[in-house]
């Protein structure tokens, strides 16, 4: 497949790109509930990432080539099959890839790759739009922005994806939460419970900020937010512990730590919540869930460079 290094030497870089990788995407049982629990992103999101492409070619966006680094189980890659000649999709997690290709496996223009370090492994030049959904907060920003610099094209863009439970009400509509207010009960406890599933405190403020604190390191002028989709989800109690149950880290350190289980943590704290609202809760309590997925664009145009 063009586009795709044969060999990692023909790649050259400065920097140590296999400092720090959070594996915390392992594991055939979380991976499938992963892909089971996880929302699918909102096909908006394609016409929003294709539209800025657009705008950045004077006749007509290049679609040749599209890398989606931390892939996952592909839930974003397929929002563009039918719009790329050619996609590739990485993550460092062996089994997140294995569900990947199973989800794409009639696709014959997508690929997906396992990595082990921050490196992209395609050619200089070549890449028309690098999509990073949900996964930034896990990775070393200056090296992510020092290889789109080095892969995309001229024209092209990084499309920086995220997606969270923001807003919580009721089944009567009040609202009990907002999960980027930090006086919230909510984002307290899902703070809390990310720092006992050990998630560090940068990725913590990423997530927990709605990615502000990525928007605010990168130098690059283009940078902007595009309008933010959103999506309202009913769950019950039990059903919205169990997406939760998803987040990186929480399955391994349940089984490793002899601490309390920080999921029955976050559960006494969405209960105490609702006590607070009058409403005495138990699992199939219903609460309904705005989802918010804001879309951070970057161009080519003027380089990516962090400084
Ligand atoms: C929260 S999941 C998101 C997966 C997928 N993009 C989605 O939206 O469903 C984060 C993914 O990033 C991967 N990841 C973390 N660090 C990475 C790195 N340095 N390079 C590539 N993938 C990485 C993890 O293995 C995991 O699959």
């Amino acid at each position: 497949m063009k586009g795709i290094t044969s060999s990692r030497k023909s790649i050259r870089h400065n920097s140590n790109h296999k400092d720090k990788m959070i594996r915390d995407y392992e594991g055939k049982e979380l991976t499938k509930l992963y892909d089971k629990l996880r929302p699918d992103y909102p096909a908006e999101i394609r016409d929003v990432v294709l539209d800025c492409l657009q705008r950045n070619y004077k006749q007509g966006a290049r679609k040749r080539y599209m890398l989606d680094v931390g892939c996952g189980g592909g839930k974003a890659t397929q929002l563009f099959t039918n719009d790329f000649e050619e996609i590739t999709g990485t993550d460092i997690s062996q089994d997140q890839i294995s569900v990947a290709r199973k989800n794409l496996q009639n696709r014959n223009n997508v690929r997906f790759q396992v990595v082990d370090d921050n490196r992209f492994p395609v050619q200089s030049n070549s890449v028309d739009v690098v999509l990073c959904a949900t996964a930034l907060h896990y990775m070393n920003l200056d090296q992510f922005l020092e290889e789109c610099d080095r892969v995309l094209v001229q024209g092209g863009i990084v499309a920086i994806l995220y997606y969270a439970p923001q807003i919580l009400r009721t089944s009567k509509g009040e609202i009990i939460g907002d999960i980027f207010s930090k006086t919230s009960k909510y984002h307290k406890a899902v703070n809390r419970f990310f720092r006992n599933c050990g998630m560090d405190k940068a990725a913590r403020k990423h997530c927990l900020n709605r990615y502000e604190s990525i928007f605010d390191r990168i130098a690059n002028p283009t940078k902007r937010w595009e309008t933010d989709i959103r999506v309202e989800h009913e769950y019950t109690l039990k059903e919205f512990l169990r997406f939760y149950a998803t987040c990186g880290g929480y399955k391994k350190r349940r089984y490793q730590d002899s601490r309390p289980d920080p999921l029955c943590n976050l559960r006494e704290s969405f209960c105490e919540i609702f006590r607070e609202s009058g409403i005495v809760c138990d699992d199939n309590t219903t609460l309904h869930v705005t989802f918010v997925y804001p879309i951070l664009i970057v161009n080519k145009i003027g380089g990516l460079k962090n400084f």
